[in-house]
């Protein structure tokens, strides 16, 4: 493979992958913001742009019936093994530009970069429909999909505006009926991510490219405070039952308990107070809660110990709380032998590489379920994600784009590699 050779353009291709995440970040559901949810119409825009960047490649695209967008760039043979390379399409709200999308829009260059060589096994590019879970509450619907864990409590879940998954998909003009049909079949020999850091490490470490080795897991519920309405101006200070004073005590103790706990992390990310005006003392509160820690037992553990908080703190008050879980995911370790060769992939492409743990979930967390998954991440300038500010550096991208090309051509003569896919 013509890995030198290439490289005086890959400045170009480093600065055309930052323009087409520019180009996609357009297609948002909201004017001044980037917000692109599960199978939201702005999703056909970005569908249409990336099957065009596809299409001279020969490479020609398809849905899946959970809107996972996917094409095919085909081995020497005609049948080949595939090896899957994507990340995620939709976005948090007030997104940055390249959380999942950058990973879809380097898989596109990659393929560019063969120049049209063939290699012993297919590239399936996957954009996937879902991972944030900010439209239904839980994540990851499209990498569900193809691991066939999309069942009918899914496809009845319901959005803010009373819309189900299975009537989102419908809106957007697939069959719920085929999603089994997305299901992997044998012939998939592994998964390859490229997504951003979101987080400080590579950055402190001065390191542009890193491996992944696990994936933390993640529980997210759903909990309410339920207390009682009345008069702001009437009601004395001791005969309230505050839903929203309540919830509040509880976010505290959500901080300090997750301070005093290594490697724990809990977030409480979104509040809803209801009725919602300035002179009614709040009845109810909707929060969601999101906890993860390397170890399992050790993030359920803590996920008992905050609910039995939020218990005690609705009790005093003489208030009561519920809660309902949304995602279990346990820690996931990505594969051994597919994280060796990233590692002397980023080596041959000139840089230190640098293996890590992923605080933030990945598609990669639920196909490794089925096939041998792994990463590479690209440093986070100043750690930041999830915020308009989200940054990549072009000389990083530069770099992502050599270890990739290097990456498939070790696995082209991997005898290791070429082994599963006999038995593929
Ligand atoms: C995905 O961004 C996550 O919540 O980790
Ligand atoms: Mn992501
Ligand atoms: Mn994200």
């Amino acid at each position: 493979m013509s890995v030198s050779t290439k490289s005086k353009d890959r400045t170009a291709r480093a600065r055309e992958v930052l323009a087409r995440c520019d180009a996609l970040a357009n297609f948002s559901e909201e004017t001044n913001s980037l917000r692109r949810t599960f199978l939201s119409p702005p999703m056909h825009n970005c569908h249409a742009s990336i099957t065009a960047w596809l299409k001279p490649l020969g490479v020609s695209t398809k849905l899946d019936a959970a809107g996972n967008l996917r094409g095919i760039y085909p081995g020497t043979g005609a049948a080949s093994p595939r090896l899957l390379v994507g990340s995620h399409l939709d976005t948090v709200p007030n997104a940055g530009k390249y959380d999942g999308i950058l990973g879809v829009v380097l898989a596109i260059t990659v393929l560019e970069e063969l120049d049209g060589k063939r290699l012993p096994f297919a590239i399936e590019v996957i954009g996937f429909s879902e991972e944030e879970g900010v439209r239904f509450g839980v994540p990851f619907i499209g990498s569900r999909a193809l691991v066939g864990r999309v069942d009918e409590d899914l496809l009845e879940r319901r959005d803010r505006n009373g819309i189900s998954v299975r009537e989102a998909i419908q809106q957007f003009g697939l069959n719920d009926r085929e999603i089994g049909e997305a299901i992997l079949g044998d012939d998939v020999l592994g998964y390859l991510e490229f997504h951003i850091e979101q987080g400080p490490v590579l950055e402190k470490l001065g390191r542009q490219l890193g491996v992944v080795e696990a994936i933390v897991g993640q529980t997210r519920l759903a909990l309410r405070f339920l207390g009682r309405a009345n008069h702001s101006g009437t009601t004395p200070m001791d005969a309230r039952q505050d839903a929203l004073a309540a919830a509040a005590e509880w976010m505290c103790a959500v901080e300090s308990h997750a301070r005093q706990c290594p490697g724990l992390v809990a977030t409480v990310g979104s509040i809803e107070a209801k009725p919602g005006a300035t002179n009614v003392i709040p009845a109810e509160v909707r929060l969601s809660l999101d906890v993860r820690h390397r170890s399992d037992e050790a993030r359920t553990r803590a996920v008992r110990e905050l609910t039995g908080l939020a218990e005690t703190i609705a009790r005093k008050r003489g208030l009561c709380s519920q809660w309902n879980p949304l995602l279990e995911q346990n820690t996931v370790l990505l594969d051994g032998f597919l994280a060796d060769q990233i590692e002397s992939a980023i080596r041959n492409a000139g840089c230190e590489s640098h293996r890590m743990t992923s605080g933030a979930g990945h598609d990669a967390m639920i196909l490794a379920e089925r096939v041998p998954s792994a990463m590479i991440f690209l440093k986070s300038p100043g750690g930041i994600s999830h915020d308009p500010v989200e940054a990549v550096l072009p000389e990083d991208v530069e770099k992502a784009i050599e270890a990739g090309i290097r990456l498939l051509d070790q696995l082209a003569s991997s005898q290791d590699f070429l082994e599963r896919m006999r038995r593929a």
